[in-house]
C-alpha cells in the first residue's frame, strides 16, 4: 500500500507526474462537466483533529470530482491525539470500508502512526502532521511555480524561491524545502533567527536575516502564516517590528523581478506577514493556488488509490 506521508515517500520523477497528472485535472476542472467516474465506489475520509479551511474543503472537491464517496470526521475537542484513541478512530475508519484517510492532526508523525499501526487497509495521506510535514501543500505550490515560470513542464531547476516567516513552526515550509530543492530549485530562507529551526543549517538552502536584499532575485516569494497557536514563547519583540523586517507590502514588492510572483498557503494574517495591497496584487497566486490545489488533490488521490489498487492486482 502506497502512502503519502511525507515527501521523502516520492522520488523526482513521481513528483514530476503527479505535477503532470494534476495538469491534466486542472483540464478537468475547466470543463462543462467536472467530474470523472475514476474512484466510483471508493471511500475517502477526511479525518481532521485540527482547524482547516482551504486544505479540507479541497481534499472534499477533489474527492467528489473523480466520483469517490467522501466522509468528514472533524475530531477537534475529542482526544484522538492519544495513540490508543488514533487505533480506535481507526479501526471506526476501517469499519467504514475507508480506501483512503486523509489526515491532518496537531500531533507531528500522526500520519505516519496511522499508516504504521496497521489498523487499516487503505492509503493514508498526509493533510499536515503537527510542525512537521504537508506534501499536498508543496505539490500544490511546486505546481504554481512550475505553471507560471515554467510554462507547465518539467522540473524547477534554476528557479530562485523564498519561504520567508515562521519557517520554525511550518510544516509548508518543511515539505516545500524537501520538495523544491528535489525538483531542481534554489531555496533561500528569510526569517530571523529565532523562526529558524536549527536543523536548517544541515538543509540544502542558504538562510538570510535581510529580506531586502533578498528580494530582487527571486522568481517566486513563499510568504508563511505567523503561527500564534504553536508559539510558546516570544520570538519576535512586536508585531509592527515584524511586519517591517519581513512582511511583503507594495514597497518590497517594487525590489521584485516583475514576472516574480506572491504566493501564501493561507490563510493569510493581513497586516502582518503580508500587507492587503500585496495580498491582492498583480503579482499574487494566492487565490489561484486554492484552485491549483484542488487539481493536485485529485492527481494525488487518483495515482495513490486508483494507482496502488492497480499494481496490487498485478
Ligand atoms: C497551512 C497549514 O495548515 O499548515 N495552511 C494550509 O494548509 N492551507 C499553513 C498555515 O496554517 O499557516
Amino acid at each position: 500500500m502506497r502512502h503519502l506521508l511525507s515527501i521523502n515517500d516520492i522520488d523526482k520523477d513521481f513528483a514530476i507526474t503527479i505535477l503532470d497528472t494534476a495538469h491534466e485535472m486542472a483540464r478537468v476542472s475547466e470543463g462543462a462537466v467536472k467530474k470523472l467516474p475514476t474512484l466510483r465506489g471508493k471511500t475517502v475520509v477526511n479525518l481532521f483533529a485540527e482547524d482547516s479551511t482551504r486544505t479540507r474543503i479541497s481534499f472534499e472537491a477533489a474527492a467528489k470530482r473523480l466520483s469517490a464517496d467522501v466522509i468528514n470526521f472533524t475530531a477537534k475537542g475529542s482526544s484522538i491525539s492519544k495513540g490508543e484513541s488514533l487505533k480506535d478512530t481507526a479501526q471506526t475508519l476501517q469499519a467504514l470500508g475507508a480506501d483512503a484517510v486523509v489526515i491532518r492532526h496537531p500531533a507531528s508523525g500522526a500520519a505516519h502512526q496511522l499508516a504504521r499501526g496497521k489498523w487499516i487497509s487503505g492509503t493514508v495521506i498526509n493533510a499536515g502532521d503537527g510542525t512537521h510535514e504537508h506534501p499536498s501543500q508543496a505539490l500544490l505550490d511546486a505546481f504554481t511555480i512550475r505553471k507560471h515560470l515554467r510554462g507547465g513542464k518539467g522540473d524547477l531547476s534554476g528557479v530562485e524561491v523564498a519561504i520567508v516567516g515562521d519557517i520554525l513552526h511550518s510544516r509548508v515550509a518543511r515539505s516545500n524545502v524537501l520538495l523544491l530543492t528535489k525538483l531542481g530549485a534554489k531555496v533561500t530562507l528569510v526569517a530571523p533567527p529565532t523562526l529558524i529551526p536549527p536543523q536548517a543549517q544541515a538543509w540544502p538552502v542558504t538562510i538570510s536575516y535581510d529580506f531586502n536584499s533578498v528580494l530582487p532575485h527571486m522568481d517566486a516569494i513563499i510568504m508563511l502564516r505567523i503561527q500564534q497557536e504553536r508559539m510558546s514563547d516570544l520570538y519576535f519583540p512586536s508585531e509592527r517590528e515584524y511586519s517591517s523586517l519581513f512582511g511583503i507590502d507594495t514597497e518590497r514588492l517594487a525590489l521584485t523581478k516583475p514576472h516574480s510572483i506572491l504566493m501564501h498557503p493561507g490563510p493569510m494574517n493581513r497586516g502582518l506577514e503580508i500587507s492587503a495591497e500585496a495580498a491582492d496584487s498583480p503579482q499574487s497566486v494566492v487565490v489561484e493556488q486554492v484552485a491549483n490545489g484542488v487539481s493536485i488533490r485529485m492527481a494525488i488521490l487518483y495515482l495513490f488509490i486508483a494507482g496502488s489498487q492497480e499494481s496490487s492486482n498485478e
